[in-house]
C-alpha cells in the first residue's frame, strides 16, 4: 500500500477517527468510531466467545481503539485476554496523542490508551496483570506466518476491499481459518458478497448480521469443523 497522510476527523457519535483525503478512507465509520467498534468487534464477536481465557488477533492495530475497548472488556468481565495485533504502518505519536487528548478517553481510560501505544512492539507485554497481554506485531499481514489453531477471535479491520484488495484474498482467509480454534470467529465490518464467498470457500460458515448505524449488514464467519471435515482440512499439515 502506498503511504497516505491521515488526520483527525470527528465522527457522528463525537469520537474521532483518522481520515485521508487522498485515499478517501477512514479508520472507522464516520457514523461513530467508538459506536462502530463496540458494536462489531466487542458485542458481536468478543462477547460471545465462551471461557475466561481469550486469544484475539487483529488485522490493523491502527489507532488502538479496538485494543482499548477489548482491554476495558477484559477488566469489566474479569477475562484474561491476549491481544495480538498486526500493523504495517504504526500511527505516529503526534496523532495518537491527539486522539488521547480529544477523546478515546472521555469515558474510556486514557492512561491505559497511551500505554497500549507506548509499549514495545514485537513481544508480548503485560498491560494489566494477567488480564490483558498485548502483542503488537510490526509487520505486513499479507506475509504473516499465522500460528495454527491459536486464536478464538479475529478482528478483521483492514481498509476496504476497494482500497486494499490484497488484504481480502481467499488465500489470507484460508490462513486465518487454520489459525482459529474450532468454533472460533472472524468478524468484519465488510458485507460484500464476494468477500463472503471467499470466506465460505475457505471453510467458514458465514452469517450476514445487522450492522451498526449507517451499515445494513456485517459479516461474522465461524470455523465449524465436524470430525469428518477436520480430517479433510488438516490431513496434509
Ligand atoms: C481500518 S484501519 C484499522 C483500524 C484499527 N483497528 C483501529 O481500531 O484504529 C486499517 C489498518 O491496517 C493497517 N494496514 C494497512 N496495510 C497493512 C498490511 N499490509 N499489514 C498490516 N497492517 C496494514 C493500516 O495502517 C491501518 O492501521
Amino acid at each position: 500500500m502506498k503511504k497516505y497522510n491521515f488526520n483527525l476527523k470527528k465522527t457522528t457519535d463525537g469520537s474521532y477517527t483518522l481520515y485521508s483525503d487522498e485515499m478517501q478512507e477512514s479508520y472507522h465509520s464516520v457514523n461513530g468510531a467508538v459506536q462502530e467498534s463496540n458494536f462489531i468487534f466487542i458485542d458481536r464477536a468478543l462477547a460471545i466467545i465462551p471461557g475466561q481465557k481469550i486469544s484475539v488477533f487483529e488485522a490493523g492495530f491502527g489507532t488502538g481503539l479496538n485494543a482499548l475497548l477489548t482491554y476495558n472488556f477484559a477488566v469489566e468481565h474479569k477475562k484474561y485476554i491476549t491481544y495480538n495485533s498486526i500493523e504495517a504502518y504504526p500511527v505516529k505519536p503526534e496523532l495518537y496523542s491527539k486522539l488521547e487528548y480529544y477523546n478515546y478517553c472521555n469515558n474510556l481510560n486514557s492512561n491505559d490508551f497511551m500505554s497500549l501505544h507506548e509499549c514495545e512492539w514485537n513481544r508480548p507485554v503485560t498491560i494489566k496483570d494477567k488480564t490483558f497481554i498485548l502483542n503488537k506485531i510490526n509487520s505486513d499481514l499479507t506475509y504473516f506466518a499465522f500460528p495454527k489453531e491459536q486464536y478464538d477471535v479475529v478482528f478483521f479491520d483492514a481498509f476496504s476491499p476497494d482500497k486494499q484488495p490484497e488484504m481480502w484474498t481467499e488465500k489470507l482467509f484460508q490462513k486465518i481459518f487454520k489459525s482459529l480454534v474450532n468454533g472460533g470467529i472472524l468478524i468484519t465490518y465488510c458485507a460484500k458478497g464476494e468477500v463472503r464467498r471467499r470466506m465460505q470457500r475457505s471453510g467458514f460458515t458465514v452469517e450476514r448480521i445487522p450492522g451498526p448505524p449507517g451499515k445494513r449488514e456485517i459479516l461474522r464467519a465461524t470455523k465449524m469443523l465436524t470430525s469428518g471435515s477436520q480430517i479433510h482440512t488438516f490431513d496434509k499439515h
